[in-house]
């Protein structure tokens, strides 16, 4: 590492302990405390993520931090202070209760900042730098990868929140993307660990398209891949607080869907299956993705449900599914 390297680490560690240090024992972290109490977030869990709350004055920090003996121009480098004018420099977690972004040895290389009184925008990350893309680590990835590998499985989900009320939960296999769609290192990354991923986002549009996107992605690379759905209009970190981890467990991750009926159901949505050709167009879609299939177990299983569903012959369907063999190969 260059000085500057492990300078930037030290930093970040240092803010680490300090906004973690003024949520739980300051006067004016009490808001802050108050704020993940109310949200179910216990004691235990606040030690073990760090979390933090920035005070809205951002001199206290820039002083706390020059104090340890680093130059403001390092800390607008490793992106904690954002120029405002001139000579003006601010934090950019100021007034936000702070989740510590760990790369995979668990050192903090970036925050992500939860707004608590209607603030815009809801979340804010630290800008990219050096030792921190967005696309290379996964939220948590550090805690959960002995999990991962003895549960030879992964949940990821989208937000920080559902990562820690699963943690709460007892469910500790469990990573978030940083507010961006799933990139093709982090599936890499989760690949060399375990072959069963498990998405499950929101329930919501954007969640259902976020799940479509990183399930392809997963499959292409060779993942077993399965889309979990909680209640509509909930997230993950709603779902466990309201209906508790057991139904969790059961009702929701047991009862994930393969990638393809995921496909089916997905699919659906763009067209109108009440009129012949849309339904025509619909079950020709599904049965050239089914040709991809490389189980003919799991390959034959769908085509018995197609044909049921739509009221065809098998044997029409096995002849589709040659054709498109040909065609793919
Ligand atoms: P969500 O809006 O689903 O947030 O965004 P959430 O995790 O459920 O948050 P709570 O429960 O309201 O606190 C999912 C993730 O997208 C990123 C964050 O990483 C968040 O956890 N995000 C969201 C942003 O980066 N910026 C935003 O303004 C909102
Ligand atoms: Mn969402
Ligand atoms: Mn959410
Ligand atoms: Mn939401
Ligand atoms: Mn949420």
């Amino acid at each position: 590492l260059s000085e500057e390297t492990s300078s930037l680490l030290s930093a970040y560690d240092w803010l680490t302990k300090y906004y973690y240090h003024l949520l739980k024992y300051s006067e004016e972290g009490k808001i802050g405390l108050d704020y993940f109490t109310k949200r179910g977030i216990k004691e235990e869990t606040i030690d073990q993520f760090q979390l933090g709350f920035a005070p809205t004055n951002s001199e206290f920090t820039m002083e706390f931090l020059k104090k340890k003996g680093f130059h403001q121009q390092l800390l607008v480098k490793a992106g904690l202070f954002a120029a405002r004018s001139n000579d003006e420099y601010v934090d950019v977690f100021r007034g936000r209760v702070t989740f510590p972004i760990k790369n995979h040895l668990g050192r903090t290389v970036a925050f992500g900042g939860r707004a608590f009184q209607g603030e815009e925008p809801k979340y804010l990350n630290s800008p990219e730098h050096e030792l921190f893309q967005k696309g290379n680590l996964l939220f948590n990835f550090n805690l959960a990868k002995n999990h991962i590998r003895k549960e030879n499985e992964v949940i990821i989900f989208e937000g920080y929140m559902d990562v820690l009320a699963a943690y709460q939960a007892g469910i500790k296999n469990t990573v978030a993307t940083l507010g961006t769609a799933l990139s093709s290192n982090q599936a890499k990354l989760l690949k060399r660990y375990i072959d069963t991923v498990i998405l499950c986002y929101d329930a919501d549009n954007a969640g259902i398209n976020a799940s479509y996107q990183a399930a392809n992605l997963l499959q292409q690379i060779g993942c077993e891949v399965r889309i979990a759905h909680v209640q509509e209009n909930m997230d993950p970190d709603d779902y466990i607080k309201t209906f508790g981890s057991e139904q969790f467990k059961q009702q929701v991750i047991s009862v994930s869907d393969t990638f393809f009926k995921f496909y089916m159901k997905y699919k659906k949505r763009d067209y109108n299956l009440s009129v012949d050709s849309e339904r025509i167009a619909y079950i020709e879609t599904i049965v050239q993705q089914l040709a991809s299939i490389e189980s003919t177990i799991e390959r034959e299983y769908y085509v018995k449900e197609i044909a049921d569903e739509f009221n065809l012959s098998t044997d029409i369907i096995h002849h589709d599914i040659e054709k498109y063999k040909k065609r793919n190969n």
